[in-house]
């Protein structure tokens, strides 16, 4: 698939840079941006030179602005429950690939653009970056997760105040509320969110996988479902290679070389 909206740039370290450009209208979500962003998750699932993504957005002032207002089916229920699904299911793709994610956010994550950035494993933003839910200033609400999945990340009273201000948040605080992971420069932003995945890079891939499979299991299982699940899973990554070397690396005091096995 070639693409008008997004582009994807594979780097010899394993990461895809995926930025959203379409920065006259400030990054927002239209039907074919979601098309290609689809595709793109595809891509990063399934080739195994790719082990992380980065997702940003293009210019510095949007990461994604939201949804595109001028797309919205308003007036039509049918058209806006299959358009929320559509992207639901685009988002999910992205929070399943099996493989880490960051959201690089470099401006205003707004609507959509924060439910994006939500399905991401890690989010780091650049100090002028701001955050909201605005779609109640609408009149109408999240619609690809958002009232599903900030409270999960930030706490039921922090998300509400959000959900029902509307209002935006600036990174400072978004990283005291634990909404994103780090703040930094800018300037510093790729690379510094290129250093924090080399850092997960550095780990057994199949580890990697299984922990951001548990951790996923935890939102829709009850707690001792997740345990077991949990348990399970630490069964199977003990008998794996690359867990035999990184115990064995760590006895012998050197760096263990992982496989994938
Ligand atoms: N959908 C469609 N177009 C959008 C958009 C969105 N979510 N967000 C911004 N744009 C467009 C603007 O309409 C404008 O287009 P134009 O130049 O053709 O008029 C362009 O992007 C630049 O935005 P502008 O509003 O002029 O920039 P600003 O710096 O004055 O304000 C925002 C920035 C983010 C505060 C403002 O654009 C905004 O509130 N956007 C909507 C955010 C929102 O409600 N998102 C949730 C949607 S469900």
């Amino acid at each position: 698939m070639s693409y008008k909206f997004i582009t994807f740039e594979a780097s010899d370290d394993g990461i895809a840079l995926v930025t959203v450009n379409r920065p006259e209208k400030l990054n927002a979500l239209n039907a074919a941006v979601m098309g290609e962003l689809d595709d793109a998750f595809r891509r990063v699932e399934t080739d195994p030179a790719v082990r992380g993504l980065i997702l940003t957005g293009a210019g510095d002032k949007a990461f994604v602005a939201g949804a595109d207002i001028g797309e919205l089916p308003i007036g039509h229920a049918l058209a806006a429950r299959e358009m929320s699904l559509r992207g639901l299911a685009v988002l999910r793709r992205l929070e399943r690939m099996g493989k880490p994610s960051l959201a690089a956010i470099n401006g205003y994550a707004l609507g959509g653009g924060l439910e994006l950035a939500l399905c991401c494993t890690l989010r780091v933003a650049s100090a002028n970056a701001k955050l909201a839910l605005p779609e109640i200033k609408l009149g109408i609400m999240p619609g690809y997760g958002g009232t599903q999945r900030l409270p999960r990340l930030v706490g039921r009273g922090r998300a509400l105040e959000m959900l029902l201000t509307g209002s935006l948040i600036d990174a400072a605080e978004a990283e005291r509320m634990g909404l994103v992971n780090h703040v930094v420069l800018q300037t510093e932003l790729l690379n510094f969110s290129r250093a924090l995945l080399r850092r997960i890079f550095e780990n057994a891939p199949l580890a990697v996988a299984s922990v951001l499979e548990a951790v996923d299991a935890s939102l829709n299982a009850g707690i001792e479902e997740g345990l077991r699940f949990e348990s399970a899973m630490f069964g199977t990554l003990a008998a794996t290679e690359d867990a035999v070397e990184g115990t064995r690396a760590f006895l012998e005091k050197r760096k263990p070389l992982f496989k994938g096995k």
